[in-house]
């Protein structure tokens, strides 16, 4: 049987409605969504626009039996799809309608991007209310983060509370084990929310990797049966005429 095609291949074969994305994106997809192309995932994109997207995403995830997309934009609830498995929300993300009709197709995630107001503001609020809908060992990702640099989308790279500040902080959270007797980790997102609004950062211990590329984050979810951390030293081998120390630390915990 012939490979099924790869996300760049059904982009490049499409017709019809129009998908708008970076090259990389595809190529950077292509190797963090393999792993669920033949499993009957449950899948969301915020930003549908002309729809092309979705009509790809259905053909890539051909076992999914969910495909969600949601948009502002009220002629986006117009959009004729011939796969039955496509569903569109109208509505702003962050709206408790909107998630709640988000969450009516599927309560959890498998992969979710985020291609939505590219607003700093928006794509923080989103995080924090959709990661916790992210399965584990799901994907959640980020796209056209470039506009955390751009002022017309309250962007700039000396500011302090943009989106990209945002997940830089988030990789501190993934390595706060190393520096957590010296400050409370969740500190680190004060200058995003008000100290009243704090977000509920229990699906925040969840996340494994914050991957950066141009213009785009993937922030993985931990697999239920993976342990946080860096796990044990893994130290092999019996000659050690350079140093001995690594022998003394032989299977002990990172921290
Ligand atoms: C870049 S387009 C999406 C492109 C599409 N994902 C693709 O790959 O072809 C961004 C879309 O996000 C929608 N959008 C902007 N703010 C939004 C919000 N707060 N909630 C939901 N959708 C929003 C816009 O209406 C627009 O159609």
């Amino acid at each position: 049987m012939a490979p099924a095609p790869t996300l760049q291949e059904l982009y490049a074969i499409h017709t019809g409605k129009v998908s708008d994305k970076w090259s990389l994106y595809l190529d950077v997809y292509e190797a963090a969504f393999a792993r669920f192309r033949d499993r009957p995932i449950a899948f969301a994109e915020i930003g549908v626009q002309n729809g092309g997207s979705l009509e790809i995403w259905a053909k890539y995830f051909a076992q999914a039996p969910v495909v969600v997309g949601c948009d502002i934009d009220p002629k986006c609830g117009s959009l004729a799809f011939d796969d039955p498995r496509i569903a569109v929300v109208v509505g702003n993300v962050n709206t408790d309608a909107t998630y709640r009709a988000i969450l009516a197709h599927s309560p959890l995630y498998d992969v979710f991007i985020d291609d939505g107001s590219h607003t700093s503001r928006d794509i923080i609020h989103t995080f924090c209310n959709y990661f916790r809908h992210v399965k584990a060992g799901g994907v959640y990702a980020i796209e056209d983060l470039h506009c955390s640099y751009l002022r017309q989308w309250g962007g700039g790279v000396d500011r302090p509370d943009t989106s990209m500040e945002f997940l830089k902080r988030l990789a501190d959270w993934v390595n706060r084990a190393w520096w957590r007797a010296d400050r409370d980790p969740l500190s680190l997102f004060d200058p995003f929310f008000a100290a009243s609004a704090r977000p509920d950062a229990a699906s925040f211990r969840a996340v494994r990797s914050v991957t950066f590329l141009d213009s785009m984050c993937l922030i993985e979810k931990r697999a239920g049966d993976e342990a946080p951390g860096a796990g044990r030293r893994v130290i092999v081998g019996s000659e050690a005429s350079v140093s001995a120390e690594p022998l003394a630390l032989r299977g002990k915990r990172d921290t």
